[in-house]
């Protein structure tokens, strides 16, 4: 009796461990997914430039919709710095969605545009989102 006791215990405990495993795996594909990571080495960031983005976004609307760690109306931050490796052709791009708006990169919502931001402006405030990604 013990002994089946014991079977029957070591088997409900064998599963739940199992699914437990199964559903970090799924969620990790989930966020593969959502990611969609971008292959590239990461080029180097000028610090200055860095702490102008971070002070630009702090004065602009960008927390309305966006958090550091968590996803809001829009994408993390932290999520961006890991999909787009740190190259200039990356920081062109995305500075120039901030300034017209983007949509359809990260799912349904839409980001309006910031016209009135310059282009060396955005550009500091991206290097700012993607190097969240090497100092969180
Ligand atoms: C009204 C909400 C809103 C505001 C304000 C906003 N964003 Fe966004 N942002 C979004 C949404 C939604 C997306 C995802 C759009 C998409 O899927 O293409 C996004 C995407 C982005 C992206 C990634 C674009 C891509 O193609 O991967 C960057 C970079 C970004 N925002 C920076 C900023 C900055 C910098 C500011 C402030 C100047 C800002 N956002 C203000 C909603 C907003």
């Amino acid at each position: 009796m013990r002994r089946t006791l014991i079977f029957i215990l070591s088997t409900f405990v064998a599963c739940t461990h199992k699914t437990s495993e199964q559903r970090v795996d799924s969620s990790l594909e989930k966020e593969q997914a959502y990611i969609r990571a971008i292959e590239g080495e990461d080029e180097h960031l000028d610090s200055e430039t860095i702490k102008r983005g971070e002070v630009l976004i702090s004065y602009s609307d960008c927390a309305e919709c966006h958090k550091s760690d968590k996803k809001a109306k829009g994408p993390a931050f932290q999520d961006i710095a890991k999909r787009y490796p740190i190259k200039q052709v990356y920081i062109d791009l995305l500075a120039q969605k901030v300034k017209s708006g983007s949509r359809g990169s990260w799912g349904s919502p839409i980001m309006p545009p910031h016209p009135r931001i310059t282009d060396e402006d955005a550009k500091a405030m991206v290097s700012y989102i993607l190097s969240l990604e090497i100092q969180p």
